[in-house]
């Protein structure tokens, strides 16, 4: 399928289909099997779907021997993303211009018995690069998924706008 070229708020209104989670499940699932958790033996998987249409995996989670250095799951697939330019916004004859909110959805699975939320760090390290309308879609163990907007799980969120940062990068100075 090629790119989703309609503007950025008609792209954020359509539902997410079915063959889009299926494809985010798949990157995160093949994702994870690239991660490293020896410590916590809990894998996580997740994937980013972007504004333009395309699906990132990470690799899952990847844990350091000091913990507090250990990667999320949802840190390493916004990274595969933004190793593959999904910051930029390119017309192809101009310069590539900085699109900070290119995501779309996160779709988020564990092999344990419940469900897995984002924890607070990786709701705000999200937050950073997400469209005010984007979803963390969340597998069920019995089947099936549950789909919350990611603004419902950032009540009063401190964010980039809070320090003057426009969608292009560029500051406009608030204090
Ligand atoms: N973990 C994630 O990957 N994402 C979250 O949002 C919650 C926690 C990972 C970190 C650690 O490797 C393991 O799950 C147990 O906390
Ligand atoms: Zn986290």
């Amino acid at each position: 399928m090629g790119q989703d070229v309609r503007p950025p708020e008609a792209r954020a209104a359509r539902p997410i289909s079915r063959r889009q989670i299926d494809r985010l499940r798949s990157a995160a699932l093949a994702g994870r099997e690239q991660g490293w958790r020896p410590y916590s033996k809990f894998p996580v998987a997740a994937a980013v779907l972007t504004l333009k249409g395309k699906t990132y995996g990470g690799a899952g989670n990847v844990e350091c021997a000091n913990y507090t250095l250990t990667k999320h799951a949802e840190e390493t697939a916004v990274l595969a993303a933004i190793a593959d330019g999904a910051l930029l916004r390119s017309d192809g004859t101009t310069e590539p211009t900085v699109n900070r909110k290119f995501i779309r959805a996160v779709y988020l699975a564990s092999t344990g018995k419940d469900k897995i939320t984002p924890c607070g760090s990786c709701r705000q390290f999200m937050w950073e690069f997400a469209h005010h309308a984007a979803v963390v879609i969340m597998e069920l163990p019995a089947g099936g998924e549950e789909t919350v907007p990611l603004a419902e799980l950032m009540p009063k969120p401190f964010g980039p706008e809070t320090l003057g940062i426009n969608d292009d990068g560029s500051q406009t100075p608030n204090c």
